[in-house]
């Protein structure tokens, strides 16, 4: 369930201007989504004049993406650290945001946190005051019912995601089904987080509480930045 407000090129002034943060020798992760992609993009053109990047991708969609435009690719257990990782995100509220619109948020999140500084990419409909977008829950296919249920003592009401061209659930790239879960205005998000994680058969959960390092939105005349 993707939040698609938003038009193409505040998305790639976003991105552009987070890929303009990289540096030579950077280890880069590479977020998921259709902002993201601007940036990984314009890494591919820095690539292709010379900047010298190693990059981790959170998904097939960004790996095959960072392979056409001839992004160098690496893995965590390959690498010091993470300099620098871009991603999207549905909501922003601050800097704790809703990601998982594209079912990627587990990969994300791991390459998200392990990186040093995390730049987060939007476009103006993705700011919030409350997040109220629906929390992506990724579950072990079998660890379902219980984790519905589950949800529904927590005051939500999970929708098993629905594929689109294909009869069935999303199945994510680590082979697993995902719950949408309205919980409308989450008033507390650092709760739900550790409420959510703490359901066994939940790999991970959308909620990046206070996890972004800045936000770079960008808006009709250039880029707006909010740095901590
Ligand atoms: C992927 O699962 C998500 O976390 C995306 O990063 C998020 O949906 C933002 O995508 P867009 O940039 O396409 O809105």
């Amino acid at each position: 369930m993707k939040n698609t407000g938003g038009s193409t090129d505040q998305k790639r002034r976003a991105g552009e201007s987070a890929a303009e943060l990289v540096e030579d020798g950077d280890v880069v992760g590479l977020g998921t989504g259709s902002t993201a992609a601007h940036a990984i993009r314009a890494l591919g053109r820095a690539v292709d004049a010379g900047l010298d990047v190693r990059a981790i991708p959170t998904s097939f969609q960004s790996r095959q993406l960072a392979l056409d435009c001839g992004v160098p690719l690496t893995t965590l257990d390959a690498v010091e650290g993470v300099d620098v990782a871009i991603d999207g995100a549905d909501q922003v509220d601050g800097f704790t945001l809703v990601k998982g619109g594209g079912a990627a948020h587990a990969r994300e999140k791991v390459v998200d946190a392990a990186a040093d500084r995390f730049v987060v990419v939007a476009d103006p409909s993705k700011l919030v005051d409350d997040l109220d977008y629906p929390v992506p829950v990724e579950v072990l296919p079998a660890a379902r019912p219980p984790v519905s249920d589950a949800v529904r003592d927590l005051g939500g009401d999970p929708t098993l995601r629905a594929a689109e061209r294909k009869d069935g659930p999303v199945v994510t790239d680590n082979g697993n089904v995902v719950l949408d879960c309205d919980f409308g205005v989450v008033d507390d998000p650092a709760e739900l987080a550790a409420e959510l994680s703490a359901l066994p058969g939940v790999l991970e959960h959308g909620l990046f509480v206070d996890m972004a390092d800045e936000v770079h939105v960008g808006v009709a005349d250039g880029v707006d930045v909010v740095r901590r």
